[in-house]
């Protein structure tokens, strides 16, 4: 498979309408000033605007979808077609879209003070939220330090890792060991400890030390398979074993999701962080909860570590630390990890001009506020289990082999044959996957992913304010359309 094949996961070019206008609101054989408007912008799209991770030649066959405008669980594009936005921007507007306050936070802040770094400055909102950050995050993990999305905190984490132990008198640990199949960001450092070849392959040779090992996925479990608690212990203790193939002495941490994104949604089995705290513990590596997706409520809890009990070395977080009305990153890092930069000359020689930035800040403290009021993470609380049981459902379909995740994050594999688990081959995938699936869910009204870095997933992440009218919403879109991707088959 080619890179754009293995990330075009949330390639909208293979969302666009099949047939562009025929759900527009002009009549047949008419042309509306709004119609000329949204065919002249999506061709504009077209020339200029080169999309992430997309496969740009599709927009040959198939017009761009431009999204105009989001209230609550919805999106609305170009053409005014509504779309339940299963997925939250990506995994990003956690309190839903259109709230007005968080907007008026971006205005006011812009209008007090719109820019200023924070080398060797500061500015009253970047603190404040340093400070709520290290009160909602768990142990001593006090010290923030920002960035303006997740890879970069990713990055950040490496970097301080290496520094750290470097300052401490163990010069040697430099290596990370991260999962197969997990994604952790495209910066250089972050593209290294990702998990996907494909991702990698074209801008080789990456940064050397950067180790894997297996991810949790249970359902194509290849220990263990019928014991959920001892693949879980021998999930983690194969990150023992890479500690010690590599040598302890050159390892400096380990970068985990809470729940893998990458693969399909991939919880941790009981027990699993436990026992990777204990081996970090035993070998003096750090632990990097990335929380880029998982923190703020998607699993219900602020940071996701304490959904599962284990307190981290450092969290990386990003995405919904602002429900998306701003982008700011962070990476939150323990005391013991701060203590060597408090002495004499020494410095962490790593930043971004746009770090933390004020507006961005302001809005994180409005999006915070509309947690606390409106109670997001315990909706999600009360609500995973309608949520997991509304999928659930769709286990009478031939071709849903697995439902799992958690809070509101799930993934949805697709197989071929669910007695054996058989997946598609390539080809297949890429007739079910971009050829259907992905543009019949956008064209039945419901924006998610379909992903196939790992096995074939359908992926959902919907705003934490959603509830069961949007889980039935999502189920029977769901279900027609894989019904239908299964008689093409
Ligand atoms: C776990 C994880 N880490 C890092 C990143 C990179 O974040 P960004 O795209 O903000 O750089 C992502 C993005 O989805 C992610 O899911």
């Amino acid at each position: 498979m080619t890179v754009s094949e293995q990330l075009t996961g949330l390639d909208l070019a293979e969302q666009a309408p099949s047939e562009p206008g025929a759900e527009g609101s002009a009549a047949v054989g008419e042309t509306t000033d709004a119609e000329d408007a949204a065919r002249s912008l999506a061709a504009s799209a077209r020339d200029h605007l080169w999309m992430h991770f997309t496969r740009m030649s599709s927009y040959e066959q198939a017009e761009v979808p431009v999204i105009t405008r989001g209230e609550g669980a919805y999106i609305y594009d170009s053409r005014g077609r509504r779309y339940l936005d299963g997925l939250s921007g990506l995994f990003v507007v956690q309190a839903g879209h259109g709230r007005r306050e968080l907007a008026d936070a971006a205005a006011r802040q812009a209008s007090e003070l719109a820019f200023f770094p924070l080398w060797s400055y500061a500015h009253p909102e970047a603190v404040r939220l340093a400070e709520r950050l290290a009160d909602l995050a768990p142990g001593d993990l006090n010290r923030v330090f920002y960035t303006t999305g997740g890879g970069e905190a990713v990055e950040s984490a490496w970097k301080l890792a290496k520094q750290y132990f470097k300052l401490t008198g163990r010069p040697y640990k430099h290596k990370v060991i991260s999962r197969a199949v997990a994604y952790h960001g495209t910066p250089h450092g972050a593209l290294s400890i990702t998990g996907i070849p494909d991702a990698k392959k074209y801008f080789e040779p990456l940064v050397p030390g950067a180790h894997k090992v297996p991810n949790t996925n249970f359902y194509r479990a290849s220990e263990h398979g019928d014991d959920l608690v001892a693949f879980g212990r021998w999930a983690a203790d194969q990150i023992e074993q890479a500690i010690l193939m590599e040598g302890a002495e050159t390892v400096a941490a380990v970068f985990l999701e809470p729940v893998q994104n990458s693969g399909g949604c991939f919880p941790p089995p009981p027990g699993y962080f436990q026992r990777v705290r204990e081996i970090c513990d035993a070998y003096d590596v750090l632990l990097v909860s990335d929380e880029v997706i998982c923190a703020f409520g998607r699993l219900g809890t602020t940071f996701a570590c304490d959904k599962f009990g284990y307190v981290p070395d450092i969290i990386t977080c990003a995405k919904g630390l602002t429900s998306g009305y701003s982008p700011i990153g962070a990476m939150i890092a323990s005391e013991r990890l701060m203590e060597p930069f408090l002495q004499g000359t020494t410095y962490f020689p790593h930043g971004y001009t746009f770090g933390g930035h004020p507006v961005s800040s302001a809005v994180a403290m409005a999006n915070l506020d509309i947690f606390d009021r409106e109670g997001l993470n315990e909706n999600v609380l009360s609500n995973e289990a309608a949520f997991r049981a509304t999928l659930e459902k769709l286990m009478d379909l031939p071709i849903v082999g697995d439902v799992r995740g958690d809070g509101y994050f799930y993934g949805i594999e697709l197989v071929k044959d669910k007695a054996t688990k058989e997946t598609f081959d390539d080809d297949e995938s890429e007739r079910l996957l971009r050829g259907f699936l992905s543009r019949a869910l956008f064209d039945n009204g419901l924006y998610c992913r379909a992903d196939d870095r790992g096995d074939p997933v359908v992926q959902l992440a919907p705003p934490l304010i959603c509830g069961q009218e949007h889980f039935d919403e999502i189920e029977q879109i769901l279900r027609v359309t894989l019904a239908e991707a299964w008689a093409r088959l």
